[in-house]
């Protein structure tokens, strides 16, 4: 029986995540900002067989909160071995090109409350040499493009700050695992065209579970976007700049 911790658990995909969990009869402890909504699926867990779920509700952006947090998801858990972050907002970019304040909240929801929250993380998993902290990344942290360069400044700064905190934490029997999505169908890209290349979030989920089990670093889901983003990051700049990518 596990012991899990799920930042952002009403996203979709963390609740796709949270049933596997569930059926296995692991401990989950939710944090989400609507209140109504996690007690939906806290209790839909609790029939699928979670041994026990519990809730705490904050908007993630007050980060006063976050240590507080962590302290009652440890006392609710009697400790946590792994820790799911997947809380994001998809930005938009036509109107974060015309606002700094909305590019900054931008910034501070997909990146600086990550960071807050995994530095705090990190310490207390430091402390007790052991546990898994898995982050939502996303490819468009690969590259800059114009369409969503904003929302993939943010993921860049989650991918390259889990990379570092991975090799920090590795003598402390600490892994970190950093999931980097492509397409996939949840609310957050609802009014998004859908085409060959989207994945279902229970798909995702089902690929980040199995992560987590196996200690994996960083992972392209599906993973031919591997191959995509190896071509992409490989177009010179000459040419990426002409492109509408
Ligand atoms: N869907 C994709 O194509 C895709 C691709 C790559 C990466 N990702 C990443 O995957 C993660 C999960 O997203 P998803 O696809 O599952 O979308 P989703 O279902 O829309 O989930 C996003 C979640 O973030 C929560 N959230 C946003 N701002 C928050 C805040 N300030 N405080 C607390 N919660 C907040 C939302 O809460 P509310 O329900 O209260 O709004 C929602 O539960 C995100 O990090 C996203 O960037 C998604």
């Amino acid at each position: 029986m596990k012991r899990i911790l799920i930042i952002g658990a009403t996203s979709a995909i963390a609740e796709h995540c949270a049933r596997i969990w569930a059926a296995r009869g692991d401990a989950l402890h939710l944090v989400a900002r609507n209140e109504q909504h996690v007690q939906v699926i806290a209790s839909d867990l609790k029939v699928r067989g979670a041994s026990e779920v519990t809730t705490y509700v904050t908007d993630l952006n007050n980060m006063d909160k976050h240590e507080e947090l962590l302290d009652v998801a440890d006392a609710a858990l009697g400790g946590v071995d792994i820790v799911l972050i997947t809380h994001g907002t998809l930005s938009n970019q036509k109107s974060c090109e015309l606002s700094v304040k909305e590019t900054l909240a931008e910034i501070q929801t997909n990146a600086l409350s990550t960071i807050s929250l995994l530095t705090l993380n990190a310490n207390k998993f430091e402390a007790k040499q052991s546990g898994t902290i898995c982050v939502i990344s996303s490819v468009a942290g690969d590259r800059g493009r114009a369409s969503n360069y904003v929302y993939g400044t943010a993921k860049a700064m989650l991918t390259t700050f889990t990379s570092g905190l991975r090799q920090r934490l590795h003598k402390f029997n600490v892994s970190v695992v950093t999931i980097k999505p492509g397409f996939v169908d949840t609310p957050m890209t609802s009014e998004l065209k859908k085409g060959f290349l989207w994945a279902k979030p229970s798909a995702i989920a089902a690929r980040i579970v199995d992560a987590i089990e196996k200690k994996n670093t960083e992972i392209y889901m599906p993973s031919f976007w591997w191959l995509i983003m190896f071509i992409i990051k490989s177009m010179p700049d000459k040419l990426f700049r002409r492109t509408s990518i």
